[in-house]
């Protein structure tokens, strides 16, 4: 059943539905428009194609999915929701808590989810006890993506503490090159700020400031020390760097016009996109003092209520699809995240997949796998956006680090 029958009066609907839940096309919402997110994003277009579900795209361009999300609320508000849409997080867990979701507990139930997806995962794919999404991936924010004959010619290696992170951009700054790419925009910045937080206070006090909204942590010296580190980045930065897209800075140290660049795993997709290989071309390594801490992010895809069969078979063959080990593979190696159940081989990872995989599973055994801030996974979107303005108005000098914590308490209390 295409789009077009979808003006057809209902009788004829029921006649059709009845002979058949035939999967009609599936129209899907998402960020995806890099070149590295868009070769991910046909792993998928095949996939369904492949069953004969035809695809209907709709891309709202902007990392972190904010654009995507306004343009998804006119939608519902329209009365006319896509049939999947790329979601993370607290996002879904609102759009279920208004009643807009559909249940995939019948798909989930038949292909075993609750036993292969973990737990970190699953608090935001359920509501009530249903599944609402399917995952498709765990990404993390505390990434470092390094040219290496850049830092080869400059005689560096990984750099272990920050300090000899901030040595190695100012090595890279001397010979005349950019020491941090860096596009920008707010939702970059508190990219940024993710790993930046977990280096001057670790895992502790992350999750004091970011995930329990502790006004103590987040007005405290620590707080005051990592807004001192975001200046420290921002002094390596080149002057072209507002506006600039994500893409367009892992470009720069694709290049070597740029030593690194701090950015979720998403980057890694732009490198191999490029034709790169990991620990020859480039390097992936925890923001230095993050070490042995994920702060992840879990693109989903939320299904909405539907009322046609059609519709419903695609979003449940779609979701099924999404979660098969095989798809799973195929799709986070060229994504650059990692696979979002715990069964799926290492076998066709890169040394920055297996890094990723190996870790994750760390994380979340030693209770240091944290829910991204910038990414929607700490907290709800208005404490997000909230935090989002201080950490961008303060990385273009509207404040000191000391005015910065101050205003995060306030800004934070606001959105609570
Ligand atoms: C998403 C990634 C995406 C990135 C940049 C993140 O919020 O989780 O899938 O690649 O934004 O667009």
């Amino acid at each position: 059943m295409k789009r077009a029958s979808k003006l057809m009066g209902t009788v004829a609907l029921g006649l059709l539905t009845a002979v058949s839940a035939q999967a009609e096309d599936v129209e899907v919402l998402h960020w995806w428009t890099s070149g590295g997110e868009a070769a991910a994003l046909n792993v998928l277009k095949e996939d369904l194609q492949g069953q004969d579900i035809g695809w209907n795209d709709m891309p709202v361009a902007g990392g972190g999915g904010e654009a995507a999300m306004t343009t998804l609320r006119a939608r519902v508000t329209a009365g006319n929701p896509p049939t999947a849409v790329q979601m993370l997080g607290f996002d879904i867990q609102d759009w279920a808590a208004e009643g807009a979701l559909g249940n995939l507990n019948d798909v989930a139930a038949a292909e075993g989810w609750d036993a292969v997806v973990p737990a970190a995962l699953q608090a935001f794919a359920k509501y009530d006890g249903n599944w609402i999404s399917a995952p498709v991936n765990v990404h993390s924010t505390n990434w470092v993506w390094a040219n290496k004959a850049v830092l080869d010619e400059l005689g560096l290696g990984v750099p272990s503490t920050w300090e000899e992170f901030v040595a190695a951009m100012q090595a890279a700054k001397d010979a005349g090159k950019v020491g941090l790419a860096h596009g920008g925009q707010a939702w970059q910045e508190a990219t940024m700020f993710d790993g930046v937080v977990l280096s001057a206070g670790g895992p502790d006090f992350y999750k004091k400031a970011f995930i329990d909204l502790d006004p103590e942590a987040l007005g405290s010296d620590t707080m005051v020390e990592a807004f001192k580190r975001m200046e420290t980045l921002r002094s390596y930065v080149d002057d072209n760097f507002s506006g600039r897209d994500w893409n367009l800075a892992s470009a720069m140290v694709i290049n070597g016009e740029a030593a690194f660049q701090i950015m979720g795993d998403w980057a890694k997709g732009e490198f191999l996109n490029a034709g790169k290989v990991p620990d020859q071309d480039f390097l992936c390594f925890r923001v230095p003092g993050s070490e042995g801490v994920v702060t992840f992010n879990s693109d989903q895809f939320a299904m909405f209520n539907v009322s046609e069969e059609g519709a419903k078979a695609a979003q449940a063959a779609m979701a099924a699809s999404i979660m098969a080990p095989s798809f799973q593979s195929a799709f986070n190696v060229v994504k650059g995240s990692v696979p979002a159940r715990t069964d799926v081989p290492q076998d066709d990872f890169d040394a920055c997949g297996k890094k990723g995989m190996d870790q994750l599973a760390e994380a979340a055994a030693n209770g240091t796998l944290l829910g991204s801030m910038a990414h929607g996974h700490a907290n709800r979107a208005g404490v997000k956006n909230a935090i989002y303005d201080v950490v961008t108005a303060h990385f273009n000098g509207e404040f000191s680090a000391e005015e910065a914590a101050e205003e995060l308490v306030n800004a934070v209390e606001t959105a609570m």
